[in-house]
């Protein structure tokens, strides 16, 4: 084989794009009844753009963007995330006329160049909702709400919803200066990342995957709950009261702190167990100072996004896809001089938006049978010559295997009511 695909992406395949199709279709009915509008942004954005918004100390800027220069010199990254790109647009096209709040979703490619494995991916995809204009817990409930109910819609029940507040920027400063001074004197047993983390961007060391660091910060590091200010735990308190009357049940996890820079308040995921080590179904939280920092007017933010190739692995493990069945009528004929009559009849199945498969190698009428039953045809119309001079074609019910003469001109109709019964 010459070519294979690249490292860490997918290809979508025939037999399987239906699923695909149907997690789209599904997503983009459940946005539309919430009335969040659909955004598409280009695959790529100015380097300066990620490294602002995510932060330069995180994985994703640090380790994982894929980065280029075009022949203008110019540094571009195929985008690895949604809400900076969304932000930008945002401001950009001055979206804050359309609305004082305005509510957006959308389902695109992100790349990422992590280590693959399973439900990680280089070229990967995410949903995402995102309501921009909103300070208040409402916005975060509805948020964490819609995330969970999504889910529920397709039949997930086997997730956790976690849950933090990481404060507002001046209540954190507080709690990092805190956690520095903790962590001071483990500084040495923190792997050699943590160590950097310590000294530029300390709050990420919440994000290090070495269960040394980890143990560490379990034993050592203080609750940042205990040092958010009056206003946001209060903030917080409505959240979590809000979700609960909307029956969603979490917990709270003191380390959830999110891998990117822009988060302010809440922070959430929702993980499950139907998915190994790549846990995370979806997460987001609250970016109160993004479109300030974006260089917009200071507008408070909140959304989420999830990963469409971890939800197919969920929802392949409950078995919670349907079936690929879809009713057409097979179009069988046998002789050239039946052919101008198959080719009128395709364009009165498409115009009636009836569908159809037709033999396009003009294989002998049992190949033709076979192959309307391989492909799992409801009916095959049978064209041959003799019927045909009697305004006739055989009607077969490929299920019952019944099939009976009928004229030509009955056939749409007949055809229509058969299908939707
Ligand atoms: P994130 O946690 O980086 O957040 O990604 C959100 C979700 O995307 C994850 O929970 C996971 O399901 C999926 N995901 C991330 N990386 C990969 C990968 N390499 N392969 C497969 N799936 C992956 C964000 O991206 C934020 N922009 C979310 C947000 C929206 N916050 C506010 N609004």
């Amino acid at each position: 084989m010459k070519y294979r695909r690249v490292r860490g992406t997918k290809d979508i395949l025939p037999q399987d794009s239906y699923k695909w199709l149907y997690i789209e279709d599904k997503i983009k009915n459940f946005a539309n009844i919430h009335n969040y509008k659909y955004i598409k942004t280009p695959a790529f954005e100015v380097t300066d753009l990620f490294i602002r918004s995510i932060g330069d100390d995180t994985d994703i800027v640090s380790k994982e963007m894929y980065t280029f220069k075009d022949k203008g010199n110019n540094s571009l990254t195929l985008k690895p995330e949604m809400t900076a790109p969304v932000i930008r647009a945002y401001i950009e096209e001055r979206l804050n006329q359309l609305a004082s709040v305005i509510k957006l979703y959308y389902i695109d490619s992100l790349f990422r160049q992590e280590r693959p494995q399973k439900g990680r991916l280089r070229q990967f995809h995410q949903y995402g909702f995102e309501i921009i204009g909103s300070s208040y817990p409402e916005a975060d409930a509805e948020i964490i709400f819609l995330s969970y109910q999504l889910l529920r819609r397709f039949g997930i029940e086997n997730m956790t919803v976690k849950v933090n507040s990481i404060g507002d920027r001046e209540s954190r400063k507080k709690y990092l200066s805190i956690l520095r001074e903790s962590l001071e004197p483990q500084k040495k047993k923190l792997c050699k990342t943590c160590q950097i983390r310590f000294e530029r961007n300390i709050l990420r060391l919440f994000d290090c995957k070495e269960q040394s660091c980890q143990a560490i910060l379990d034993e050592h590091a203080p609750r940042i709950i205990d040092y958010i200010s009056k206003d946001d735990r209060e903030h917080f308190d409505e959240v979590l009261r809000f979700i609960e009357k909307a029956g969603v049940e979490c917990v709270i996890d003191h380390k959830l702190v999110r891998g990117l820079d822009y988060y302010t308040r809440t922070t959430f995921e929702i993980t499950s167990n139907l998915l190994g080590a790549q846990d995370a179904l979806c997460g987001g939280g609250r970016y109160d100072h993004l479109v300030e920092d974006l260089g917009g007017q200071p507008t408070p933010a909140v959304g989420v996004a999830g990963g469409i190739e971890r939800l197919w692995i969920a929802l392949e493990e409950i078995g919670k896809f349907p079936t690929d069945n879809k009713d057409f009528v097979y179009i069988a004929s046998v002789g050239d001089d039946v052919k101008d009559f198959v080719i009128n009849l395709i364009r009165e199945l498409s115009e009636n938006s009836i569908s159809y498969e037709v033999d396009l190698l003009r294989r002998s009428l049992k190949a033709q049978m076979r192959d309307a039953n391989k492909k799992g045809a409801r009916f095959s119309i049978i064209v041959g010559n003799e019927e045909l001079k009697k305004n006739m074609v055989v009607l077969k019910d490929m299920q019952e295997g019944i099939q009976e003469l009928i004229s030509v001109d009955s056939l749409i109709k007949i055809l229509k009511e058969k299908l939707t019964t």
